[in-house]
């Protein structure tokens, strides 16, 4: 290997690192994909997976311009390439196990939603990390290629952010009876409506835009239908709280 100088040492270490987080996250975004039954949330799913796919060809590309390679790194060689093996090996672990979360499908999706957010600021983390070391070496290509990255973690995390919501209120639908879903005696008042729409706050109106509605209306048609079987059991206020699970 021709003998490479500390800048570029740090650069192809930086890149590299990048690469294996990448690459472990194809791993898991196929995991996901394959437990994902809402038509949206796959649909998204699917697109950053192409997009991680590509990033990571981005990566490859730009390591070998740089003189590097993925798989032996620099002066940090063995260790970094010990830590991507094992990080492809946990990845993959963590993808079967992933399989097994949750207690109804709904809540699959959330803790995988939850785990994705993590992961994209992470990897904006990253990303940030190389735009500023390639800006401070004066590598415009490298700092290009981490920003356009960053700038797709970051629509894939405000997704998420608003996915979460959703996921959550899916579990409500799927897992709590409708007679449950307020705190023993009490009935919904205008400060609780208000409460409840406020906790939004700034995320409110991209909650709103992330489709919570139609969202539910896809995933959740089953788990309403179930739900909707204890409506024999609704208490005294029942008419009230009907109209709140609608509403929400
Ligand atoms: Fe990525």
């Amino acid at each position: 290997m021709p003998e490479t100088t500390a800048r570029e040492q740090k650069l192809l270490q930086y890149l590299n690192e990048a690469h294996g987080k990448e690459e472990e996250l194809v791993t898991a975004l196929q995991a996901h994909l394959a437990m994902t039954t809402r038509p949206a949330y796959r649909k998204r799913l699917e697109e950053h997976l192409a997009e991680t796919r590509a990033q990571s060809r981005n990566l490859e590309r730009r390591i070998a311009q740089l003189g590097g390679s993925v798989d032996q790194g620099v002066v940090t060689e063995v260790a970094e390439t010990a830590q991507a093996v094992a990080s492809r090996a946990l990845s993959l672990a963590k993808g079967q196990l992933h399989a097994l979360r949750g207690t109804g499908e709904a809540e699959k999706m959330l803790k995988n939603a939850k785990t994705e957010y993590f992961n994209e600021h992470e990897e904006i983390a990253t990303y940030l990390a190389i735009e500023t070391l390639a800006e401070a070496l004066g590598d415009d290509d490298t700092a290009r290629l981490a920003r356009e990255h960053r700038r797709q973690e970051e629509r894939m995390a405000a997704f998420l952010e608003r996915q979460i919501p959703v996921l959550t209120k899916a579990v409500v639908t799927e897992e709590i009876p409708p007679r449950e879903r307020r705190p023993a005696g009490q009935t919904r008042t205008v400060r609780s409506r208000s409460r409840v729409t406020g906790s939004g706050g700034a995320g409110g109106a991209k909650r709103g835009a992330g489709g919570a509605g139609a969202k539910r209306g896809s995933g959740g048609a089953k788990s309403a239908g179930a739900a909707g079987g204890s409506g024999r059991t609704r208490p005294r206020a029942g008419a009230t709280r009907a109209r709140t699970r609608s509403a929400s």
